[in-house]
């Protein structure tokens, strides 16, 4: 199964200059989700995973059912202010202002090892966080999983030394 030209490419979204990997139209095929979902679990499986850690919005569509494949648990990365628990927090610098991301403080226990999994690596900014606030919660990243992976923007040069999966590739 070709699950590369399932995925939408649009120029010039959200802003010219840009090309939008637009993956709505491989989840809206049955085959080929499940086909997508069952690759990253595979890589995930033998790295004797207990959790799944996913950033929103859209790494919550991948991360879900990985962790439902995988049978483990799923534990969602939220923008501040949505977790109504006690949660760690990591604010980050954007172009123009600042954003953060969240976990709740007791979702992961010390020693846990964790899958991080995301619809796209591109500068692995979000991942970066993710992998922070999961080894602030006590965490072992055993893995990180993705559906795309713009190697242009060299984001896996970020996140070495962690062990990578991708399932699709755009060189350019
Ligand atoms: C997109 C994508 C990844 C992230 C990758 O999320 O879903 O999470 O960007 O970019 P990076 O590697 O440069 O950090 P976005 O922030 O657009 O939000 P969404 O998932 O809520 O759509
Ligand atoms: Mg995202």
């Amino acid at each position: 199964m070709d699950l590369r030209q399932k995925i939408r490419v649009v120029d010039d979204f959200p802003e010219p200059g840009i090309s939008f990997k637009d993956i709505t139209t491989l989840l809206c095929d049955g085959p080929s989700f499940q086909s997508a979902i069952r690759q990253i679990a595979d890589f995930g499986r033998p790295r004797a995973i207990d959790l799944v850690v996913g950033p929103e919005a859209r790494g919550f569509v991948i991360g879900a059912p990985t962790a439902y494949a995988l049978g483990v648990g799923f534990v969602p990365i939220r923008k501040p202010g949505k977790l109504p628990g006690v949660t760690i927090r990591k604010d980050y610098q954007l172009e123009y202002g600042r954003d953060g991301l969240e976990i709740h403080a007791d979702a992961i226990q010390p020693g846990q090892r964790v899958f991080i999994v995301d619809d796209l690596l591109a500068t692995g900014g979000t991942i970066h966080s993710c992998i922070e606030l999961v080894e602030r919660s006590g965490g072992i990243v055993a893995g990180l999983g993705f559906l795309i992976e713009l190697q242009y923007l060299e984001g896996r040069k970020k996140l070495a030394p962690y062990e990578i999966f991708s399932l699709i590739q755009y060189e350019q």
